[in-house]
């Protein structure tokens, strides 16, 4: 187990490179299975949700070669088994894509129920009524597996009663090699939405509307070979671009699609901050402590669920009095608490934190609660006055590569250590003052 030991107080200045993104990579690698020829899949994320979907394909029985860190080949055309109950799988959310990609290529699915951050009580009502609109009869069974299967699947009209990013995508993927068509109402429209459907596409799916909220899609009969790229990730671009500001630094942020970072470029240029687009890369420039404001997180194009904790922490920093609203996920508050511990003066009632910004937080010991809260407490740290040490980081090691080598080359003070390491942490003590 490691933790991260971080010395507050500088600010983060220099060029930092994102890449794939993690929650398009899930919903790619699992449509890769669909093809019986051999699909190359370039710019994903070397992360552990990822890690962890790879080997379960190769469970089945997929020809998956790791041409390196950020590349994968994965032929569909030796799958043995459509049974999914990998150790790890039940820990990641991603594993129901697998769902929809198998039940789609074969009318037969079994994966054990998903995991991922506990952010709230996450049902999966919408992804099986999708697949039943499709014709499948789709049943929990014993030990948590969910199971699907389909004489036929046939194209369908669904209407999703939510906006939900999952359910978009595993309907999409089932229905790719459905009988006739299908139409997606009220779809979600984040980029990885579109992502997975230009992928689809490459592979021969015929899918239109993705990004609106209407997705046609004409089922085919079968999925072929491709190579494809994946889209810089929207989240730790967002990520960085909040340590920039809060930190008052200056950081080129590279490989972006600043259209993308729309919802986050306007909240921080709206608080004082500067924010430079260029065509792939986004500037970001504080000079003093920032403003306040209301932030409320809603489905694409509105402010991302996955930035709250973070816009939280760098609001918990800044002038006068913010509001954050949550409309997501139910449980997204639990580093408050955390953050408290440092300094931050937050109030939480309900779907809403009250920010009273403070000066500047104190270095302490906490831990991270899940993935994008993890984040958040990083950039307390670099702030923080003094050490911080932060435990838990196997859940910022799911969806963010090499995190504290970005930071590290951006100036902070920071090392990643074994928690029982006593000497690497005087040493790093030492080293940095
Ligand atoms: C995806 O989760 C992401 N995960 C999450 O990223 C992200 O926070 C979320 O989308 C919203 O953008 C992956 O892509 C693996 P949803 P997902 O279905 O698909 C409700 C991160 O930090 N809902 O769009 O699970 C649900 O409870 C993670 O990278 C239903 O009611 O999210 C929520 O309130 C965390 N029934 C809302 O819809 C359903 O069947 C949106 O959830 C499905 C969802």
């Amino acid at each position: 187990m490691n933790q991260y030991i971080i010395k507050g107080g500088k600010p983060l200045v220099g060029e930092v490179v994102i890449g794939g993104a993690k929650n398009a990579a899930l919903g790619i690698l699992a449509g890769a299975i669909m093809a019986d020829e051999p699909v190359l899949i370039e710019n994903l994320p070397n992360v552990n949700d990822v890690n962890v979907l790879i080997d379960a394909i190769a469970g089945i029985g997929a020809i998956v070669e790791r041409i390196d860190a950020h590349t994968v080949r994965i032929n569909g055309k030796t799958i043995e088994s459509v049974y999914v109950d990998y150790e790890y799988i039940k820990k990641i959310r991603g594993s129901y894509y697998l769902l929809g990609a198998l039940l789609g290529k074969y009318n037969d699915a079994q994966v054990a129920l998903p995991g991922g951050c506990n952010i709230g009580s996450r049902p999966i009502d919408q992804h099986k009524k999708g697949f039943e609109a499709l014709g499948a009869v789709v049943k929990i069974e014993q030990g948590g597996i969910i199971s699907a299967h389909a004489d036929e699947l046939i194209g369908s009209h669904i209407y999703l009663d939510v906006v939900s990013v999952g359910a978009t995508i595993n309907i999409m993927l089932a229905a790719s090699m459905a009988k006739g068509k299908t139409i997606i109402e009220n779809a979600a429209k984040e980029p990885h939405i579109v992502d997975v459907a230009n992928f689809l596409n490459s592979m021969g799916a015929n899918i239109k509307g993705a990004g609106t909220d209407v997705i046609r899609i004409k089922g085919v009969e079968k999925l072929h070979k491709s190579e494809y790229s994946i889209i810089p990730d929207q989240i730790e671009a967002g990520t960085f671009m909040i340590a920039a500001a809060a930190t008052k630094g200056d950081v080129l942020i590279k490989n972006v699609i600043p259209k993308h970072l729309d919802a986050i470029s306007a909240k921080l240029v709206e608080i004082g901050c500067e924010v430079e687009e260029f065509d792939d890369s986004v500037r970001v420039v504080a000079k003093e402590r920032l403003g306040n404001t209301q932030v409320k997180t809603l489905p694409y194009p509105g402010f991302p669920t996955d930035m709250q904790p973070q816009i939280a922490t760098l609001l918990a920093l800044s002038k006068g009095t913010s509001v954050v609203t949550e409309s997501i996920f139910e449980n997204r508050f639990k580093y408050v608490a955390e953050l408290a511990r440092m300094g931050a003066d937050i109030k939480v009632e309900g779907n809403m934190a009250v920010i009273n910004g403070v000066e500047s937080f104190m270095g302490a010991a906490v831990s991270a609660p899940d993935l994008r809260a993890g984040a958040a407490l990083v950039v307390a740290g670099l702030v923080a006055e003094g050490f911080t040490i932060l435990d838990q980081i196997e859940y910022i090691e799911r969806g963010y590569e090499d995190f504290e080598g970005k930071f590290i080359a951006l100036g902070a003070s920071m090392e990643k250590i074994d928690v029982n390491d006593e000497k690497a942490l005087k040493k790093f003590k030492l080293r940095v003052g």
